[in-house]
């Protein structure tokens, strides 16, 4: 009989006794790299084979290698029991309690702007209207030009911009802004759609203006664009009155007064009931409510019939086709919705401003 089966023998009765005493992982571990790893006596037994006699290397490799089938086993078994007798120790011990509660997990919401804005958008999809989108980066072609606002017309005074190349501050048709409105998106539609037009668009606008409880250089809009045969201004007033209606409900007061705007003639402004003071101009303590500059209205949106000149820009036929647009200020409306009397609030990011909606 080869020494080496001897040999193996030991090793067997020696690796079995000390594993069944084994009680935690690191002595496990110990264990493992001992007799199955890279130094282990096994392991060069099993090296050695080839040097070996034909008839010695028969006998010897199917023992070596059977004991290391055996001892990988008895590990991967110890293993197991060692975890369950963790677990059970632990348990035990009362250090784990199974009856507490678990931790609640932390759980996001929507931005009280981001949630005004899907409420409007819903509002206007359900009487057909579709939602597109436009980019924020506009050419001054689309946000002012196509608009019949043209370079050097004092009418660009009422969107004080932001240029994204101050060499071309100004205008030009080139240039390239932040768009101060959504309203090229009207022009953009057009251009790659043909009437019947009823579309929503939704976006960031920025303006280069100084910021106060009602202004921030940045807010959202709501755009909206309705082109058809025989619409007037009554649809205009009727498609925004039911905005109203669905948004702030029924008996809400409504005051529409005249406006202008280069694209839209004529052009109307719509305000609504200042509920910060609830319309009286002054808060309960006696003073003067900011939020409406005192007046007990808050002007929630521009509109308008389309100019003919802009349908007849994207090959529209201004004698067959006509049409209303409107671009809603979404700050305003949730402001008014949740009593928030500073719209710089919105974007400060205090989470104990956020929390709250
Ligand atoms: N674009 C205008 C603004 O930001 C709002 C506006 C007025 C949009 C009249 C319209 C409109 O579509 O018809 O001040």
């Amino acid at each position: 009989m080869s020494p080496l089966l001897v040999e193996l023998e030991d090793i067997k009765s020696q690796a079995l006794s000390e594993l069944a005493a084994i009680s935690d992982s690191a002595a496990l571990e110990s264990w493992r790299v001992a007799f199955l790893g890279r130094r282990a006596r096994l392991t060069e037994i099993l090296r050695r084979l080839a040097s070996l006699s034909l008839e010695e290397r028969r006998e010897v490799g199917a023992a070596a290698n059977l004991l290391k089938e055996n001892l990988l086993a008895a590990f991967q078994e110890r293993e197991a029991r060692l975890r369950e007798l963790d677990i059970a120790q632990v348990t035990q011990l009362g250090r784990l309690d199974t009856t507490l509660p678990g931790r609640p997990l932390p759980r996001g919401r929507l931005h009280p702007i981001t949630q005004t804005l899907r409420d409007v958008i819903g509002v206007f999809q359900g009487m057909g209207f579709q939602v597109v989108e436009g980019p924020e980066v506009e050419w001054d072609r689309y946000n002012f030009q196509l608009l019949r606002i043209p370079e050097d017309h004092p009418a660009r005074d009422m969107w004080a911009t932001l240029w994204v190349d101050s060499s071309s501050a100004g205008g030009g048709e080139r240039s390239m802004l932040l768009r101060t409105h959504t309203s090229p998106n009207q022009v953009r539609y057009m251009e790659r759609h043909q009437p019947p037009v009823r579309i929503v668009v939704p976006g960031k606008v920025y303006r280069f203006e100084a910021t106060d409880a009602t202004h921030d250089w940045m807010h959202t809009q709501v755009e909206g664009l309705a082109i058809d045969e025989g619409i007037s201004m009554a649809d205009l007033k009727g498609t925004l009155e039911e905005f109203a209606r669905r948004m702030f409900g029924e008996g809400t007061k409504l005051f529409f007064h005249c406006d202008y705007f280069p694209f839209t003639e004529p052009s109307m402004g719509m305000l609504i009931g200042c509920a910060i003071c609830g319309g009286q101009g002054r808060l309960a303590n006696g003073q003067g409510c900011s939020t409406c500059k005192e007046t007990g209205w808050i002007e929630i949106l521009g509109s308008g019939m389309v100019h003919p000149e802009i349908l007849a820009n994207v090959g529209y036929d201004p004698e067959r086709y006509t049409g209303f647009a409107w671009g809603i200020g979404i700050e305003r409306i949730a402001m008014l919705r949740h009593g928030i009397d500073d719209i710089r609030l919105f974007y400060q990011n205090d989470l104990r401003f956020l929390e709250q909606f």
